[in-house]
């Protein structure tokens, strides 16, 4: 039997960015009160909705809502089994469709990415190994690397020297690299070429997690890999159907067929829980195909990201990342950052604060998200209403916001 979670490294104070939320966010949380998509109805309201992560729109496209429908009426509300006891043909027509769109070997469902990341960190590691993880990683990330019994070793964000570093040090167990592909509150990608070659030097296998990048980035919106042109080289992936696959409570892994067979055969997070439902699996599905079958969505979200950006950058205001849909509007102050987007709400978009534990203190943002269902106008009454809620608190002066 494994021992209890281990108190490592990520424990130390400052170092849990990514790890809770605040709750004085639940009190003056809107309330959605129709179908989610560039405008949707908050408390009673339409506004822009300019913060989701529904990046191509798919979680109100007509088709994958029917599908999803048709899939609850065949085979009931609920999976009511745990996957190694049986299975649909939807399940598995699902792993096979995430398998090729990473090119992958094969693939694996969990019920969310949270669930996938913490298998992985458990799994394939235990006693005696060690797990490299991005300090900016994903908070399933730093849980998962909590709950295993692997020893974690933390490098700072992106710093590929630090990393190497920790790899050099002697050791004899296994070693796990993880990352996110694109960080989820900066918008900026690994270095996935370099990463690979690192690992190789140092026999460590590489997870990433493209939960912001599969369907989003890359040619075809294939994700890091492919925009950084090394899909084969990735042992595994981690990723969401939450986001771009039409917003279904889902994740999975992809990747070699070893690695995903142990996780298969020994991951409790996989073994222990009920399968995601047939609505989510046939939803899912109908996005993926979407998606596969033609990149008009990926190519509207694309022109959509740079129109905001370009927008936000002739305001003067300090935005982060750079070409990824995540947008953070860089506030620093928190209560700023609140009232920045209050002010915003008012003048009809909808941006969520991001404040501690989130982000480090005084990196306060909003953090912007396009989607493919936003049209141009969208954007640029959202840019619009943006430059007047910046100069309402004086983020920019007059004569920037116009
Ligand atoms: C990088 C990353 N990994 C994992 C997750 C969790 O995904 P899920 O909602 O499927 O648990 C998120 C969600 O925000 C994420 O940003």
């Amino acid at each position: 039997m494994r021992k209890p979670a281990r108190r490592g490294p990520l424990q130390i104070k400052g170092e849990l960015v990514n790890s809770g939320s605040r709750s004085d966010a639940r009190a003056t949380k809107p309330v959605i009160g129709g179908r989610v998509g560039a405008r949707t109805e908050l408390d009673g309201r339409s506004v822009i909705l300019l913060t989701a992560n529904n990046y191509l729109g798919l979680a109100g496209d007509d088709e994958v809502i029917e599908r999803s429908c048709a899939a609850a009426r065949q085979y009931g509300s609920g999976s009511t089994l745990n996957p190694p006891l049986a299975t649909t043909p939807l399940h598995e027509q699902l792993c096979a469709t995430l398998a090729a769109f990473h090119g992958a070997d094969s693939a694996l469902l969990f019920n969310s990415c949270t669930s996938a990341n913490v298998a992985v960190a458990c799994t394939l590691v235990g006693k005696g190994d060690r797990i490299f993880s991005d300090r900016l990683n994903h908070a399933s990330i730093i849980d998962g690397c909590r709950l295993s019994a692997a020893e974690t070793q933390i490098y700072n964000n992106r710093d590929l020297d630090h990393l190497e570093r920790l790899l050099a040090q002697p050791h004899d167990g296994a070693r796990l690299v993880i990352t996110d592909g694109i960080f989820s509150m900066e918008g900026d990608a690994a270095d996935l070429p370099a990463m690979i070659a690192i690992c190789r030097r140092h026999g460590a296998t590489l997870v990433v997690d493209e939960s912001h990048a599969a369907g989003v980035t890359g040619p075809g919106g294939r994700g890091t890999a492919a925009a950084q042109g090394c899909v084969g080289d990735i042992d595994l992936y981690t990723g969401t159907l939450s986001k771009a696959f039409g917003g279904f409570a889902g994740g999975y892994v992809a990747g070699r067929a070893d690695l995903v067979r142990r996780l298969h055969d020994d991951g409790r997070f996989y073994m222990f829980t009920t399968a995601i439902t047939p609505a989510s699996a046939a939803g899912a599905l109908t996005a993926i195909e979407m998606v596969m079958r033609d990149d008009g969505l990926v190519r509207r979200l694309a022109e959509n990201t740079a129109r905001l950006r370009a927008g936000l950058k002739a305001l003067g205001l300090r935005i982060l990342g750079e070409d990824h849909p995540i947008t953070p509007i860089l506030v620093g102050d928190e209560d700023k950052a609140r009232e920045f987007g209050r002010v915003l709400l008012q003048e009809g978009v909808y941006i969520g604060a991001i404040c501690f534990p989130i982000v480090p203190r005084g990196e306060a943002r909003l953090r912007a998200q396009p989607s493919a269902a936003h049209s141009a106008a969208d954007i640029d009454e959202a840019v619009a209403a943006i430059g007047r809620a910046a100069r309402a608190v004086g983020l920019i002066d007059n004569a920037a916001a116009g």
